[in-house]
């Protein structure tokens, strides 16, 4: 009996650490209301002929980052691609986390010669406070994310449009940005006090029928627990979607 009793817990032990994942997403569930693009704006509507197809309108300069360059703190394909659909209908773009300036590159592939992107980031290996009760993955990567000096952009045409600040985020003055900005992407640090505090800062930036877009929604993963709670909490007076197939949520300005 107890032999068997042993072999039993043995299995499950087993089936957590192979299906922890699974899992925790069956227990934590999402509570933003999920869209699929063409939602999010008129842009991404499909094609009038034939609705399985992609419009004219869909093609975007992209590039691939194979994965043997080892680049850190990517963004998928498809939400590469919806960023560098909106960066064509913005003139005032803000990014908090750089990074290697993946997602600074593409949007200033994409936006109008005018449009001017800003973006933050922490010096090479700077490191934050800690504060107790915040997710320890994500301290661990704000620390192993900032290690560019130079970016994918750097001697690049688009270079001209992209304006680099080295700041820790919670000491970023926003007073200049008031209500400017058409896009901001947060993706910089991932702990609660630096997402409500971008969060905040970027509700005073955006501009009427601007954009707020986050990324990392996603329910039982450890580096993205603090944004996933965040999120959550402001979803009760914010109207909030995140979109299909994405672990991006945004708000709309209206
Ligand atoms: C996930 S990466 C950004 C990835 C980038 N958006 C992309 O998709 O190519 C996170 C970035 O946020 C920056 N970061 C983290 N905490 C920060 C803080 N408190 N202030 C400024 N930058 C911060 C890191 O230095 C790093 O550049």
């Amino acid at each position: 009996m107890t032999i068997i009793i042993f072999l039993i817990l043995i299995n499950l032990i087993l089936i957590y650490f192979l299906y922890r994942k699974e899992i925790k997403k069956f227990f934590i569930k999402k509570q933003i209301k999920e869209v699929n693009i063409e939602e999010v704006h008129e842009i991404f509507k499909t094609n009038e002929t034939n609705k399985n197809f992609p419009s004219e309108d869909y093609i975007t300069k992209l590039f691939i980052v194979p994965n043997h360059f080892n680049v850190v703190g990517m963004t998928s394909d498809f939400e590469a691609w919806i960023l560098s659909m909106l960066s064509k209908i913005s003139k005032n773009i803000f990014e908090f986390g750089t990074c290697s300036g993946k997602t600074t590159y593409l949007m200033a592939l994409n936006s109008s010669n005018d449009t001017r992107i800003n973006t933050l980031t922490l010096k090479l290996s700077e490191q934050v406070k800690k504060k107790s009760g915040e997710s320890k993955t994500a301290y661990k990567n704000i620390f192993n994310e900032s290690i560019y000096e130079k970016f994918m952009f750097t001697n690049t045409k688009e270079e001209e449009k992209i304006n680099v600040h080295f700041v820790n985020s919670l000491e970023f003055d926003e007073s200049n940005f008031k209500q400017k900005c058409d896009l901001i992407f947060i993706d910089g640090g991932h702990t609660y006090s630096i997402i409500k505090s971008d969060s905040d800062k970027a509700f005073k930036m955006v501009k009427k029928n601007g954009y707020i877009i986050w990324h990392d929604y996603v329910e039982g993963k450890r580096s993205s627990r603090d944004v996933f709670k965040y999120l959550n909490e402001i979803n009760k007076n914010k109207k909030l979607f995140s979109i299909k197939g994405t672990s991006l949520v945004y708000f709309l300005n209206e």
